[in-house]
């Protein structure tokens, strides 16, 4: 009998699909995924450790996975991600049930370590990173039936080191992958079906360290821009230090580059962005945005800020609405400062309080609320084009697509529609949504 795998992921793009390439590998490998943990064999929990309550989310998930294994002993639980990476095999004296401890590197050895732990039921630990082995980043899982759009690492870890950040030290060096790779990867991609392509690392604009020269992101989206069958390209995350001009002029070249670009600014302030080693200021940041603009005006710009980093004052947090009032971002995730051991910030000064970051907290998300409506108010009443992903979740019979700007659409429609771009008019826009309707054949014809 197949043995049944339930597996689930806390954090970022990064290990969703991770997760999604572990979850390949256990089916090829003879086994059926579960939605329930409660009849899996094997339970894998895929963390993350950004922010102190990412890591507590992973540990009281364990902890019901633990009551779990109390009453089917025979059950094996792995542990993977960012958390995992940062404690090796110390988790097991944390977690003394566990069976399996993986890390970020380590993801695509996870049958393996199964087999392993069946055949000795002994715990299996595999944290270590080997400079230079793409494996990790090679697994590449073939798409789901109906798959609309997918994930592909161009890169693995990051060299930034912001002051506050544990990602360099829990996905290890920045390494790209081999661009024939990446390019035949999206071509397989293609040929089953994929209309649309994310283009994974978390910091994707600093492609090509490491390669021959003359290798860089401009290039893998012009080359991935050639690709036949792929529709519509997206990346994320990009750092503004390394928005080159030749990235921002691929919006106007590579016509499969959505109009979107995530682009994290932190703070509005320079003072807190120098502390937080993020490499530029507010100005080479507005200029930024306005040449993304003055290339592409209808391009929808989402950030991330962090509110009471050490040493912000209001005057500081200031700036940052200020900015913010000024750029108008399509969507903002905003986040309390969380100490991470091990990172620069952490010996910092002047911390803030807890009841400061709250209150700061609040207000840049009542102003965002107020930007992305305003945004999305825009489109009511335009004709934008919707890639079709699959149904609406909360309303059955209902279809839910994307424009080119990343904004969630839902309409009426069958589910032949699904993979489909197609013109839709706008009729309502929503905070997190927007309302269309198909057009008639007669309408298309008149656009
Ligand atoms: N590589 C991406 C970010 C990945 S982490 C980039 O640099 O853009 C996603 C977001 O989490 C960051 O942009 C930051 O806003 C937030 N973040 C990271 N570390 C944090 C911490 N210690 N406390 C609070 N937020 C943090
Ligand atoms: Fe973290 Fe900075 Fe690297 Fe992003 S660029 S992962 S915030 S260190
Ligand atoms: Fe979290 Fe690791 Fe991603 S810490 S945000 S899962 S890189």
């Amino acid at each position: 009998m197949k043995k049944k795998y339930y597996i689930q992921t806390f954090g970022c793009q990064m290990n969703v699909h991770d997760s999604e390439q572990i979850a390949a590998l256990l089916t090829e490998a003879g086994n059926e995924r579960t939605n329930n943990a409660v009849n899996a064999d094997y339970i894998i929990l895929n963390t993350c450790s950004i922010r102190e309550k990412a890591a507590q989310k992973a540990y009281s998930q364990l902890g019901r996975f633990r009551d779990l294994k109390r009453k089917n002993p025979r059950l094996i639980i792995g542990v993977g991600g960012c958390l995992a990476q940062q404690w090796g095999e110390k988790f097991l004296k944390k977690a003394p049930y566990l069976d399996l401890v993986f890390g970020t590197r380590n993801f695509h050895r996870v049958p393996e370590l199964i087999n392993a732990v069946e055949t000795t039921r002994f715990p299996a630990v595999e944290t270590a990173f080997h400079e230079g082995d793409e494996s990790a980043a090679a697994v590449t899982a073939m798409p789901q039936n109906g798959q609309v759009s997918a994930y592909v690492t161009i890169m693995q870890g990051c060299d930034n080191f912001c002051a506050y950040c544990v990602v360099p030290y829990l996905r290890g060096r920045e390494e790209s992958r081999k661009l024939d790779d990446i390019i035949a990867e999206v071509e397989r991609l293609a040929a089953h079906g994929v209309r649309e392509v994310t283009l994974l690392g978390q910091n994707v604009n600093s492609y090509g360290k490491g390669l021959p020269k003359g290798t860089d992101f401009a290039g893998v989206l012009q080359k991935v821009g050639n690709i036949q069958g792929i529709e519509r390209i997206r990346f994320t995350t990009s750092h503004p230090k390394d928005l080159s001009p030749e990235l921002i002029r691929c919006y106007a070249e590579v016509d499969k580059l959505c109009e979107h670009i995530h682009l994290p600014v932190q703070s509005g302030s320079d003072q807190v962005l120098r502390r937080m080693n993020r490499g530029y200021n507010r100005d080479k940041y507005m200029e930024k945005v306005v040449r993304l603009r003055e290339v592409c005006p209808d391009i929808s710009i989402t950030s991330d800020v962090i509110v009471g980093f050490p040493g912000e004052t209001d005057e500081d947090f200031r700036k940052t609405t200020d900015l913010m009032e000024e750029i108008r971002f399509d969507n903002l995730f905003s986040f309390k400062y969380s100490e991470r051991a091990g990172t620069a910030a952490a010996g910092f000064d002047g911390k803030v309080s807890e009841h400061i970051k709250g209150e700061r907290l609040q207000v840049l998300q009542a102003l965002q609320e107020t930007h992305t409506l305003e945004k999305n108010k825009k489109v009511e009443g335009q004709v934008v084009e919707v890639l079709v992903e699959g149904r609406n979740k909360n309303s059955p019979g209902e279809a839910m697509g994307r424009t080119r700007t990343n904004k969630i659409v839902n309409l009426k429609g069958s589910p032949a529609l699904v993979g489909k771009t197609t013109p839709v008019v706008i009729t309502m826009a929503y905070q997190h949504s927007l309302r269309g309707e198909l057009l008639s054949k007669k309408e298309i014809d008149r656009c």
